[in-house]
């Protein structure tokens, strides 16, 4: 049976600041969700990471479905008055264009969506993070996807062994998707080239050699490009196939006790490692670390069964732990160097603006 996974998210306010959404907020737009999708979607899940709200949900209408789209933005629509109601901060601030036209792609919201044909079993991670870019997971997905350290499926399952096609895009290009495709084994290291920049090129997702089936979707999106000016980070989400033909579940999993340090947080500025974070969790510390949340899921017939609160095990909390440690470490050199993101990425009007002032003062020594 042919199915299509869909992820579509966006921050329309939250408590605090940057926090996380209210619980009337997440309400509404659960509510929302429940009664306009009868007929539509075959099932969903709404939860929060960070400030960013993310409705899972399954159905046939295929990818950049008109009614899934429009149901999401309305939600999203309806919880922003709700926000605004509140006084919540940043009250539909992902909610970049006025008009809906088609699909959500290019409007605010994160997108990751896959059709899938479904398998007997069919298990699937669903990952969310804020206060980062898409670029965050190109570790993470270059390690399980190459490397038998993390992958010994590579040795072990000889239909994995053929490889995987990734497509990067490159986001800086704001005109269209700008992709290319290479391939493991061969092209690992040019894989390892691009996205050892992870503000400019980003996995958008990832195939089977084998079976040339997806096994990975990424939210492209990088909001200052839709906005022409910073409005927030992209907080991006990812939708993985696990077991058989794809890596096992541990396998995707094992990068992240890593921790890498990512761009995002304070003011969206900075570097600070992607902290693996419970269901539902708030931002803890400097609008930051970066965090990211992973729920395991099986579905069938469209149906899903309740998620696994997969960073939620006892084993996270010391992975938390060494992030928070690698966090102070950074924290101490505050504004310096690697603590915060080079020029480039600076999205912060003020610095760019005091730069340019000070440049006018700038004067060439005589000899
Ligand atoms: C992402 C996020 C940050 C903020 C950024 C700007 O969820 O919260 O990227 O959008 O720090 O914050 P304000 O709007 O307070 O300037
Ligand atoms: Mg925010
Ligand atoms: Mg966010």
């Amino acid at each position: 049976m042919k199915i299509t996974l869909s992820i579509i998210k966006a921050d329309i306010g939250s408590i605090a600041g940057h926090i996380k959404p209210s619980q009337k907020l997440l309400e509404t737009v659960e509510n929302y969700v429940k009664q306009k999708s009868k007929g539509l979607f075959i099932d969903s899940y709404i939860g929060f990471t960070g400030d960013d709200i993310a409705i899972l949900s399954t159905h046939k209408k295929g990818v950049l479905a008109e009614p899934v789209h429009k149901l999401c933005w309305d939600a999203f629509i309806a919880g922003t008055k709700v926000a605004k109601s509140q006084g919540l901060y940043g009250a539909g601030q992902d909610l970049l264009k006025t008009a809906f036209s088609g699909n959500v792609k290019g409007m605010g919201p994160a997108v990751a969506e896959m059709e899938i044909e479904e398998r007997p079993g069919e298990p699937f991670l669903f990952f969310a993070a804020d206060k980062t870019d898409p670029g965050a997971y190109n570790l993470p997905l270059y390690l399980t996807f190459t490397d038998p350290m993390h992958t010994p499926g590579f040795m072990l399952a000889p239909q994995i062994k053929k490889g995987f096609k990734f497509i990067i895009m490159d986001v800086s290009f704001t005109k269209a998707d700008k992709i290319i495709e290479l391939v493991s084994p061969e092209e690992i290291y040019d894989i390892a080239a691009l996205l050892r920049d992870p503000e400019r090129f980003v996995v958008d997702s990832i195939w089977s050699r084998a079976t040339k089936e997806q096994v990975v979707v990424v939210s492209t999106t990088r909001l200052h490009n839709i906005a022409g000016k910073y409005v927030g980070k992209d907080d991006p989400v990812m939708l993985v196939r696990s077991q058989k033909n794809f890596p096992a579940t541990g396998e995707i999993l094992s990068p992240y006790i890593i921790s890498p340090y990512v761009g995002g947080d304070l003011r969206g500025s900075h570097n600070l490692p992607l902290m693996p974070v419970k269901k539902n969790s708030s931002i803890p510390y400097f609008d930051g670390p970066p965090i990211v949340s992973c729920l395991g899921f099986c579905v069938h017939e469209g149906k899903l069964t309740e998620p696994a609160d997969i960073f939620g095990q006892p084993f996270w909390d010391y992975v938390r732990d060494k992030a928070a440690r690698k966090t102070e470490e950074m924290r101490r050199q505050g504004f310096f160097g690697a603590a915060m993101l080079p020029y480039a990425e600076l999205e912060y009007g003020g610095i760019v603006k005091t730069l340019k002032e000070l440049e006018k003062r700038f004067i060439v020594r005589k000899k």
